[in-house]
């Protein structure tokens, strides 16, 4: 049902071997039932099916990875904007061979030969039928039904490994992780008026060029670049995108953006809100940066966390990795009883370090759930804490609340913002926040984690963007709109970075607390506690604040920033000069995926 990759082909084996005894299987991970709203589906027969299963390596030592990721992202560093090649990254996250060996000569026990999906090694997978899975695992990998998406999705409810693996495998995945896709939506239909240069009523190109000093001339650099990614079977139209440029940017004459599948399943053609909000405001801010959809997964089996990695993996295998990526999905953060998915999170985390050591910014929507979080039907409203978001609450991404209003802007109640329980808090943000959390005093005491990475960075407009889907106009709103409109202002600046022969921004969060403070305006005013359900929430304050982050970009502030610094000169991996006491640096350091548009016929 999984297809595997066309980039790293699977083998399916055939070969019966011998087999660890089952007494030497302990449990890795348990469900108690039946997760909510799903059932067995009643078509399925065991053994039909072949599996795709992602095994996980831990690295031999992250935290190299990291020192030199924040070394080379640090504005005060002689390394700054010196990015790692392809091969120098994949050396600093690489697995222990041992555990390489372990997890080889297990599996070849039962004849499976494993794929390696990523350059670095850390991430294997192998294709197998639901029966040897089960075998392999001591497992019962049962086709499950959701009652409302009707999506089917196999997983068992618990699975073991051989006691001497444990500290081998980080994960395996899926396996009783279960994925329901909630759709919750906001939607309405829009007359916008397309020249209109404020943002009030409805949000365009014109008016956010206005707000934020983005520019509409042509950006000309040579070698750049966004991307932006698909999950799970979204799709974008390039006919919606033609109709919305003649509509509300008929000054680009030949707007497109590039389709990239990773995965050998998707048709990506039928436009949603999703994808064609996310083109259609990459393609008409960031004006002449060539735009690529980079597609994961399908419809059939939904968003997946794998479907991060797999993206992650991906663009870490070529040479020249994007230099900007935004992605507008959004998980809970994995809870402490999910040691599986923690792992799994912590893994897709550290790809986007390795993308950011490249010299991609890796941008993230904040989530549409307020400081509740819960972006499932289950979570959320009626929690007794606040659910941080994932990957928002990676230290090594940016991720992107919304403002709703003008003059000033104002938090929308819906963006997600707050602090992770799974990543300590990075020393970058560590004097912004701590002035925040002295404002707090005892405000949601016990419902955050005050020592976690907090979250957002940065906000933009997120409130009824005018997009064009089946040819109709309609208003979309979310953090989704947010995150490609901060990442087109990103590639606008690195369009002026490397026409001067500068390296590209790269990991933006270090610059972000330090000298780019100056270039964001403060929204004070609002909060993230979604009327959807009472939850309380975080207020926008004076300085960084969990809603809306530093605030909203100016792009002429922005440049100054970045340009009035002395930046290093465009380096090729190769004359880069490695340096000892980079490495030496010490580093302070779901079940539920949704899609975070919001979908209401009104
Ligand atoms: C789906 O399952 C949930 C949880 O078991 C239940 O509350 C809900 O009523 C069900 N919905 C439908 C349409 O059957
Ligand atoms: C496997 O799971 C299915 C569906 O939950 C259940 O009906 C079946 O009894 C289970 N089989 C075993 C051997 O536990
Ligand atoms: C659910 O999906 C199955 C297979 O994908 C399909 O045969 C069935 O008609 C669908 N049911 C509903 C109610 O849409
Ligand atoms: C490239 O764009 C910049 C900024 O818009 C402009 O100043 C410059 O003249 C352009 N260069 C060329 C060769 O078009
Ligand atoms: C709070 O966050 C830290 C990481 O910063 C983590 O180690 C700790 O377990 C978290 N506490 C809870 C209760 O989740």
């Amino acid at each position: 049902m999984l297809a595997a990759g066309l980039l790293f082909p699977s083998l399916i084996s055939h070969v019966l071997g011998g087999a660890v005894p089952r007494s030497d299987l302990i449990p890795r991970s348990q469900l108690p039932s039946i997760p909510s709203g799903y059932s067995p589906s009643e078509l399925w027969v065991p053994g039909d099916d072949v599996i795709r299963l992602t095994v996980g390596v831990p690295p031999k030592d992250a935290s190299s990875l990291h020192a030199t990721l924040l070394d080379v992202s640090d504005p005060s560093s002689s390394n700054y904007g010196r990015h790692l090649t392809k091969d120098e990254v994949a050396q600093l996250s690489s697995p222990d061979p041992e555990s390489v060996k372990a997890i080889t000569d297990w599996l070849g026990c039962y004849g499976i030969t494993p794929e390696q999906r990523s350059h670095s090694g850390d991430t294997l997978s192998i294709v197998v039928s639901s029966v040897r899975a089960n075998a392999l695992l001591a497992a019962n990998f049962t086709a499950y039904t959701h009652n409302t998406t009707n999506t089917t999705i196999i997983r068992t409810l618990s699975y073991s490994l051989p006691a001497y693996l444990y500290d081998h495998i980080a994960f395996v995945y899926p396996t009783t992780q279960c994925v329901g896709l909630q759709l919750s939506s906001r939607r309405k239909t829009n007359q916008a008026s397309a020249f209109s240069t404020s943002c009030t009523g409805v949000v365009t190109p014109k008016c956010l060029q206005a707000l934020y000093g983005i520019p509409s001339l042509p950006a000309n650099a040579s070698g750049n670049s966004l991307y932006v990614s698909s999950l799970g079977g979204t799709g974008a139209n390039p006919n919606d995108l033609q109709t919305f440029l003649t509509k509300y940017r008929p000054d680009i004459l030949h707007g497109s953006f590039a389709v990239l599948p990773i995965t050998e399943s998707q048709n990506t053609d039928a436009g949603d809100d999703e994808g064609n909000c996310d083109t259609q405001y990459t393609v008409g801010l960031a004006t002449n940066v060539p735009v690529t959809y980079v597609v994961a997964g399908d419809k059939e089996n939904g968003v997946l966390m794998s479907d991060l990695l797999d993206t992650a993996n991906f663009l870490l295998s070529l040479e020249k990795p994007p230099l900007v990526l935004t992605t507008s999905y959004v998980f809970d953060e994995p809870a402490a009883d999910d040691q599986d998915l923690q792992q799994m999170a912590r893994a897709i985390c550290n790809a986007y370090a390795q993308l950011g050591a490249r010299g991609t910014s890796v941008i993230f929507a904040a989530g549409d759930g307020g400081a509740a979080g819960g972006m499932s039907a289950s979570d959320g409203c009626g929690q007794k804490v606040f659910i941080p978001t994932f990957p928002s609450t990676c230290p090594y991404v940016t991720s992107v609340g919304s403002t709703d209003d003008i003059s000033p802007e104002v938090a929308a109640s819906f963006s997600s913002g707050g602090f992770s329980n799974l990543f300590p808090r990075p020393s970058y943000q560590d004097s912004a926040v701590n002035a925040f959390l002295d404002k707090q005093r005892n405000a949601n005491a016990g419902l955050y984690n005050s020592s976690g990475r907090a979250y957002p960075d940065v906000a933009t407009q997120g409130v009824d963007f005018a997009i064009n889907v089946a040819g109709k106009g309609v208003g979309f709103s979310g953090t989704s709109a947010s995150s490609p409109t901060f990442a087109s202002i990103v590639a606008l600046i690195n369009d002026r970075l490397l026409a001067s022969g500068k390296s590209p921004l790269g990991f933006l969060n270090p610059m972000l607390y330090s000298k780019g403070v100056a270039a964001f305006n403060d929204v004070t005013k609002g909060d993230n506690g979604d009327a959807r359900c009472d939850a309380g929430g975080f207020n926008a304050d004076t300085g960084w604040d969990a809603v809306t982050g530093l605030g909203t970009p100016d792009y002429d502030k922005l440049l100054d920033v970045v340009t009035g610094h002395s930046f290093n000169k465009l380096h090729s991996g190769a004359a880069r000069v490695p340096s000892i006491s980079r490495l030496l640096y010490t580093i302070i350091w779901m079940f539920t995926a949704v899609v975070v548009y919001r979908h209401i016929a009104h």
